[in-house]
């Protein structure tokens, strides 16, 4: 039987709740899934995915955002703590952080992001009341490779859900973040997998 690749070390970085992060292990629990998640960081001390990371059982680290002298440093010495742990993939889920070009370009595509809406259109925060307020009829969710423009990486894949005259903030967030855990496992497999080509600012999937 022949030897199937090595599976890709992925590391998580997040502030918060952490439902990205957990849809992520859930898919990496199937045994053909072409990555592992081998660490999870967080800028938070009590951070609710930090603790169901460990929970699963996988490697956590934290390193407060605050007292380091500014972003250059903090982002350095992340790096360090990434490059530690032998990384091949570097993914954003829900990191409140703005990362430096040095940080970007040491994981150039090699670190995604997710972002709760359908880009270009609203970049940044309060996505979903921006949405409703545009009163655009669809909105959804990006996934991007990271540059060091905010929000502006060559997009790898987007789901789009409609946006329903009842709906409040709270409604219009659920229905994009089932979609958001969908695709950012798939988006991370096709990475993984050697799948993805990025040419200029776009991304082709190899088929087969
Ligand atoms: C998600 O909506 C993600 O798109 C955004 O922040 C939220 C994080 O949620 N960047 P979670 O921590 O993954 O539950």
């Amino acid at each position: 039987m022949a030897n199937s690749p090595a599976k890709k070390k992925v590391g998580v970085l997040i502030s918060g709740r952490g439902s990205n992060m957990e849809a992520l292990i859930e898919a990496s629990n199937r045994p053909d899934c072409p990555y592992e998640i081998t660490l999870v960081f967080s800028n938070i001390e009590d951070a609710q995915g930090l603790k169901t990371a460990e929970e699963a059982g996988i490697k956590t680290a934290f390193l407060d955002h605050r007292g380091h002298g500014g972003r250059a440093a903090y982002d350095q010495k992340v790096l360090a703590i990434l490059q530690e742990a032998k990384l091949d993939i570097v993914v954003l889920a829900g990191y409140m952080r703005i990362v430096t070009p040095e940080f970007v370009s040491a994981w150039k595509g090699r670190m995604l992001n997710i972002h709760p809406a359908l880009l270009p259109s609203f970049t940044g925060l309060d996505t979903h009341k921006r949405a409703l307020e545009s009163g655009v009829r669809w909105h959804g969710c990006t996934v991007h490779f990271v540059t060091s423009e905010l929000d502006a990486g060559p997009i790898i894949t987007q789901a789009a859900v409609p946006v329903y005259e009842n709906d409040t903030e709270d409604s219009l967030a659920k229905r994009v973040l089932k979609e958001e855990h969908r695709i950012y496992a798939e988006a991370l497999e096709d990475l993984a997998a050697d799948r993805l080509i990025l040419k200029d600012n776009r991304v082709f999937h190899k088929k087969g």
